[in-house]
């Protein structure tokens, strides 16, 4: 395996233990049902399981983003790594897991505070006329929900003074190893 795409992994791994690794929070981006339109948000990277190249991150299943990931699986992601200027944008294949044993699993381990976020009686994003919101019992992981996305290609750039370095990996699907190609910066 390629050095750089080990340093890769190193990264993410590091994240999942790291609160403060600049990967602890990405970009998240998927087609919009409006046509046309491009949806993107800052998320939590909950997980990075190097063994099935995936991330995982935590919604309401309520959520736009579930709609739309629903109608189409082609995610992106985008993370920034400032100090080392290091950008890594992946393309991946999203799938939502949902009242299921994963879910169950990891609503046990969320501390009572972090529930509050798939609580909420009116759906995330709909309209509100008070800024005063509703909580369902914090034991009640009806709306919890995980993103899994599944990683199919890299795009690594390394910003540097003397030279710039950018490399494409692309996930074999048959092989499920990643190919190398070197681009222009
Ligand atoms: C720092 C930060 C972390 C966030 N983490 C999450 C997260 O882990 N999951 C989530 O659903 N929304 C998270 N949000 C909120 C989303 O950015 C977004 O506003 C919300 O999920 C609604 O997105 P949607 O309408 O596209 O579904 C976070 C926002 C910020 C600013």
């Amino acid at each position: 395996m390629s050095v750089i795409l080990t340093d890769i992994w190193r990264h993410f791994t590091r994240a999942n233990h790291d609160k403060k690794h600049p990967f602890r929070y990405g970009v998240l981006g998927t087609q919009s049902l409006i046509k046309g339109e491009i949806a993107m948000r800052t998320v939590v990277m909950r997980r990075f399981n190097i063994d099935a190249y995936a991330i995982d991150c935590y919604t309401d299943y309520r959520s736009p983003k579930v709609q739309q990931i629903q109608a189409n699986q082609q995610v992106s992601w985008l993370f920034y790594h400032a100090r080392q200027k290091l950008q890594i944008r992946l393309k991946a294949t999203a799938i939502i897991h949902h009242n299921n044993d994963l879910t169950r699993q990891m609503w046990q381990q969320l501390p009572q505070y972090a529930r509050r976020d798939y609580l909420t009686i009116n759906a995330p994003s709909s309209h509100t006329h008070s800024s005063n919101v509703d909580y369902l019992s914090t034991d009640n992981d009806a709306y919890f929900c995980i993103i899994t996305s599944h990683i199919t290609a890299i795009d690594y750039l390394q910003l540097s003074r003397d030279q710039h370095q950018r490399l494409l990996f692309i996930k074999n699907q048959q092989s499920g190893t990643f190919e190398t190609k070197q681009l222009v910066p």
